[in-house]
């Protein structure tokens, strides 16, 4: 994985339904690090095909300046599955979104099917994983090959699970915890649930925090709304930055006196700490570099 790749924000993916026409075209000015253009269940079955027409359309266009486009298709067991992802793989889809991943196998049979049907790029998958099962299989799903990114679907599991209707995700913990295991047990990018309460400002940023806390590297959303929070959240605090900076600066001086471990303000510095330093200034780098080409 480049650079670029490795260290791009993704804190903020907001879902956007290739229905909503006003919803894409807004999109174009939204400071989402992330577009997810849906044509799963956020799309009526009555204009599915419509969107997919739209949204091969904007895939040829290319409108959405620095933000990185994910295309969410249908699951591939069924008609709308199939035609999505042969309308995407021609369009020239680098990013794809599979719902419901469930187990081994499924990503590489997409990426190769995709393939067959004349992808022209390499395919990174994202996988949903929103069901008992994917999440009991999340460490398999995590392992294929064009694997990129684990995308915990928690409004899906809720309802498999038969959870009450509240905000506390208590019950939740041990799947997303899970699910962030999974992911970095293979270097993936791994993004929390969303928050479909739109209007609770507060509600959202203590779940962007809970799931900052758990590992996550950001939040899906569902409105515009979101995306500050979730912004605000999931980018390394000035505090981050100046530790950073300051471990660095530490650990030279401990490399200089031929020492593996120092201290700073009481707490112990290794090299371990060091890599984590590194990779919040290169996430701030990158922050400043999106905000510079956004403005
Ligand atoms: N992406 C981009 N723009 C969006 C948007 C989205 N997900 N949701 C709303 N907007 C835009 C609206 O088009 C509107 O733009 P305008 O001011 O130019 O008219 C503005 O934001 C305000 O929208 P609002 O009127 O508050 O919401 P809405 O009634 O149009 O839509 C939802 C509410 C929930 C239906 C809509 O936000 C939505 O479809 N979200 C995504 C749902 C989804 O994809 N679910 C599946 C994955 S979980
Ligand atoms: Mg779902």
């Amino acid at each position: 994985m480049d650079a670029l790749c490795r260290y791009r924000p993704r804190r903020s993916l907001l879902f956007v339904p290739g229905s909503h026409v006003r919803a894409l075209e807004k999109a174009r000015r939204l400071s989402a690090d992330v577009l997810i253009l849906d044509l799963e269940d956020g799309v009526a079955p009555a204009v599915k095909q419509e969107a997919r027409r739209r949204i091969c359309a904007l895939l040829a266009k290319r409108p959405f300046g620095h933000r990185e486009v994910v295309v969410r298709i249908n699951r591939l067991d069924t008609r709308e599955g199939l035609e999505d992802l042969t309308a995407v793989a021609q369009a020239g889809v680098e990013h794809l979104m599979l719902p419901k991943v469930e187990g081994a196998g499924q990503v590489e049979q997409a990426v190769s099917m995709a393939r067959q049907l004349g992808a022209a790029h390499r395919l990174r998958v994202w996988a949903n994983v929103e069901t008992p099962k994917g999440f009991l299989h999340a460490g398999e799903i995590a392992a294929e090959e064009d694997c990129f990114a684990l995308v915990a679907g928690t409004n899906d599991l809720r309802a498999c699970l038969r959870l009450p209707h509240t905000d506390d995700r208590m019950a939740l913990l041990h799947a997303l915890s899970h699910l962030v295991l999974a992911a970095r047990a293979h270097d993936r990018y791994v993004f929390d649930g969303t928050y479909i309460r739109f209007d609770d400002e507060a509600g959202l940023k203590r779940e962007c925090e809970e799931g900052r806390r758990l590992g996550f590297d950001g939040k899906t959303l569902v409105h515009p709304s979101q995306i500050d929070a979730a912004n605000a959240v999931y980018s390394p605090t000035q505090e981050e930055v100046t530790r950073a900076r300051q471990v660095i600066e530490q650990y030279d001086g401990i490399l200089e006196a031929q020492r593996s471990v120092g201290v700073l303000d009481g707490v112990m510095v290794e090299a371990l700490h060091v890599h984590q330093a590194l990779r919040t200034l290169r996430q701030a780098e990158m922050i400043e570099k999106i905000q510079r080409l956004a403005a």
